[in-house]
C-alpha cells in the first residue's frame, strides 16, 4: 500500500500565517503538523509516500526532504492549483499506479495513529474505506453509515446536517477510485470533490466502509483546532530540562526547555515548550504554551499560545490563545505616546482587551 499525502491548498482559514507559510508547517509543540502524519503513516507500516505540494512545495521539500529523518521514502507531485481533493488524486494516478492507497490530507492530525485503520482496511478489504470521528460535520464532510458499517451516504459541508459524524482527511482506496475521480464534475465552487467520487462509487453498488476513529483527531487548518493540537500534544510532553534554567525560576509542571535555551528570574507553569536557544527572562509562560527555537520573551506573559520561532514578545502581559508568527515582534512602546502603534499584513487579526 502507498500513501498519498495532500499538502497543497490555499490555506484560506489560516490567513495570515498562510501567507507565509504552508499550514502543514506550523508547528505544534514545536513539530510541523505535516510531520505527524508522515511518522503515523510510517508507522501503520507505508513507507512509499506521494506528497501533493502547491506554490510551497520548496518550504515543504526543505523540512521534509526525501522523507528519510521520518523513514519514508517521497515522491513530490506537483499540482498547479488547489483544484480539490479529488484533483489531487488525478494528478497523482501515475505515482499510486494499480496499487491500493491510503490517502491523508496533511492538515489532520491524530495522535492514536491510524494503525488500527489500516490494520481493519487490510484485514477485511473493501472498495473503499472512510473515517469518521463524532463531531460537527458543516466545517468538512459528513458520513452516513448503515447498522453493518457500509456508508450509505456523504455530504460536503452540510448546512443541514443528518448524521453527527465528520469526514475525517484519511481514507483508503483501491483502484476503483481512479474511474470514480475522472467521472465526476467539478462542484459549484469549481473543485473535484472527493465526497462526490465517494458518493459516485456508492451511487455504482462499490462497497464503501466507514472506520470510527476513537483517539484524538483534529483539522488543524483552523486557529482553534490548532491550539487545541498543541494543548493535547503538550499533555504528554517531557518534562526534560537541557537547556539552563536559574534559580530565580519556579518550574510547576511538565516544563521542556530544550537545549541552549536560557530562562531566567521567570515563572515557568507547564505543560509548555521553550525551543532551542530562546531566551526568557522576568517572563510568566503559562500551560499550553509552544515557545519556537531562537524566541526572545522578556517582561512578559503568555499562555496557552503558539510562538513561533524568532519571536519578541517584550513587556506584554496577558498573552492568551494566541498564534504568533515567526520573526514577529509583539512589544509596548518605551515612550510615552498615546495609542497603540500596528504595523499588521493582510489579513492580520488583533484583539485588544
Ligand atoms: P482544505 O483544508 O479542505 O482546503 P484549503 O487548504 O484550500 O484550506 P481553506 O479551506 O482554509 O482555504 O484542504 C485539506 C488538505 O488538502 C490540506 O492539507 C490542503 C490539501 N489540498 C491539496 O493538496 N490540494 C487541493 O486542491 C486542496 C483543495 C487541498
Amino acid at each position: 500500500m502507498k500513501a498519498l499525502v495532500l499538502s497543497g491548498g490555499s490555506g484560506t482559514r489560516l490567513r495570515p500565517l498562510s501567507h507565509t507559510m504552508p499550514k502543514q508547517l506550523v508547528p505544534i509543540a514545536n513539530k510541523p503538523v505535516l510531520a505527524y502524519g508522515l511518522e503515523a503513516i510510517r508507522d501503520a507500516g507505508i513507507t512509499e509516500v506521494g506528497i501533493v505540494v502547491g506554490d510551497r512545495m520548496e518550504d515543504i521539500r526543505e523540512i521534509v526532504g526525501d522523507g528519510e529523518r521520518y523513514g519514508i521514502k517521497v515522491t513530490y507531485i506537483p499540482q498547479a492549483a488547489p483544484l480539490g481533493l479529488a484533483h489531487a488524486v488525478v494528478i497523482a494516478r501515475e505515482f499510486l499506479g494499480g496499487d491500493d492507497f491510503l490517502m491523508y490530507l496533511g492538515d489532520n492530525v491524530v495522535l492514536e495513529g491510524i494503525d488500527e485503520l489500516v490494520g481493519r482496511f487490510r484485514a477485511a478489504p473493501c472498495d473503499a474505506q472512510i473515517t469518521v470521528h463524532p463531531a460537527d460535520p458543516r466545517e468538512g464532510g459528513l458520513a452516513v453509515l448503515d447498522a453493518g458499517g457500509r456508508v450509505v451516504a456523504v455530504e460536503e459541508k452540510p448546512k443541514n446536517p443528518t448524521s453527527n459524524l465528520a469526514l475525517m482527511g484519511i481514507y483508503v482506496f483501491t483502484p476503483v477510485i481512479h474511474e470514480a475521480v475522472r467521472s465526476i464534475p467539478p462542484s459549484a465552487r469549481g473543485e473535484l470533490e472527493i465526497t462526490d467520487a465517494i458518493g459516485w462509487l456508492i451511487e455504482k453498488g462499490y462497497d464503501v466502509r466507514g472506520h470510527h476513529y476513537q483517539g484524538f483527531w483534529r483539522d488543524a487548518g483552523m486557529i482553534d483546532s490548532l491550539l487545541e493540537c498543541n494543548q493535547a500534544v503538550l499533555d504528554h510532553a517531557g518534562p526534560r530540562i537541557l537547556g539552563k534554567v536559574d534559580e530565580d525560576t519556579e518550574v510547576i509542571g511538565r516544563v521542556v526547555v530544550e537545549e541552549g535555551a536560557t530562562v531566567t528570574r521567570s515563572r515557568l507553569v507547564g505543560p509548555l515548550v521553550v525551543g532551542a536557544e530562546a531566551i526568557v527572562d522576568g517572563s510568566y509562560l503559562g500551560p499550553y504554551t509552544s515557545v519556537g527555537e531562537q524566541c526572545v520573551i522578556e517582561d512578559a506573559a503568555v499562555e496557552y499560545s503558539i510562538v513561533m520561532d524568532r519571536a519578541v514578545i517584550r513587556d506584554v502581559r496577558g498573552i492568551h490563545g494566541s498564534l504568533i508568527g515567526r520573526a514577529t515582534t509583539v512589544r509596548t512602546a518605551t515612550s510615552v505616546r498615546a495609542g497603540h502603534r500596528l504595523v499588521l499584513g493582510e489579513h492580520s487579526q488583533i484583539v485588544l482587551s
